[in-house]
């Protein structure tokens, strides 16, 4: 027999309904942020957080704060009932499905929180607005759910840079988690997005890792010169005739600013196109 899936709270009060219930009987509670479309990276994000907490919640909103008008906010990939399946038998106790309009009532809002300069280089630079969009429906999830811990994926590096420091910044009292980024065999990180290229693309795709772990072991012999190792990798990328780089960074991992030289922890990463489906990937250095 197949496990059942969790319960689905649609709305705000219906949720923090369930959750002050548990938490008056001293349980503890995990939040999992996704757009759906789940994949064994969400998976892995899951476990972890039923490792943390007594009780886990899974929120499925596809955010139209953080697309810009030109993304695939209108075809990014919905299948709640698939989604349900994925979740079964994996220890999640509620999962939180609003729709746009219970996020969002009077429409989009005007109030955002700023992901500031940090907010505008790397993936912000090519998505303009992307990061506030993305921290003020996070600031939104948080305060719903009033979550212990909350957990993040590597993959999306800037993205957790940005959660954390607004944790910090505004004192909200959830602790971030932050879980490896989960690849495919051949080294592509998963992501929702991969399923939107061609079999060729899925196969160029590989370039990705290949061009940070270049990077990484020419830093490990060495190599020391930010320039050097975005070299690196954009030496690998321009193998790949399918794929077309959109950047490669070399950053302080502390600031996510520029390195010219690599001399406490940095985060190695790379944003690339095939066609119009953009790909992002990162290495931790150190
Ligand atoms: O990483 C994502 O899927 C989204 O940016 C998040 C954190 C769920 C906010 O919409």
């Amino acid at each position: 027999m197949s496990p059942t899936p969790p319960p689905v709270a649609t709305t705000i009060d219906g949720l923090r309904a369930r959750l002050d219930a548990e938490r008056a009987a001293g349980r503890t509670v995990a939040l999992v942020p996704t757009m759906g479309s789940l994949h064994e990276g969400h998976l892995a994000l899951v476990d972890r957080a039923a490792a943390l907490a007594d009780e886990v919640v899974v929120s499925i909103f596809v955010n139209p704060l953080q697309f810009g008008p030109s993304e695939d906010y209108d075809r990014y990939p919905r299948d709640l009932t698939a989604d349900l399946a994925a979740l079964s038998g994996r220890g999640v106790s509620v999962v939180f499905a609003p729709t746009v309009a219970e996020m969002y009532p009077s429409g989009p809002i005007d109030t955002r929180v700023s992901a500031g300069a940090v907010g505008e280089i790397l993936d912000g630079a090519s998505r303009p607005g992307h990061f506030d969009g993305m921290l003020t429906v996070v600031a939104k999830l948080l305060m719903i759910a009033t979550p212990d811990v909350a957990v993040f994926g590597e993959k999306d590096a800037q993205q957790v840079f940005l959660v954390q420091r607004m944790v910090a910044d505004l004192d909200v009292p959830t602790r971030i988690d932050v879980v490896e980024t989960v690849r495919a065999s051949d080294g592509l990180a998963l992501s929702s997005r991969n399923a939107y290229l061609s079999p060729e693309q899925r196969a160029a795709a590989t370039v990705l890792h290949r061009a940070l772990v270049a990077a990484r072991i020419l830093h490990e012999r060495g190599e020391a010169s930010g320039d050097a190792l975005r070299g690196e990798m954009r030496r690998v990328l321009a193998t790949e005739p399918l794929a077309r780089t959109e950047y490669v960074s070399c950053a302080d991992a502390r600031t996510l600013l520029e390195l010219e030289r690599v001399e406490g922890p940095a985060l190695l990463s790379l944003a690339v196109l095939f066609g119009t489906v953009r790909l992002i990937d990162n290495e931790p250095l150190g």
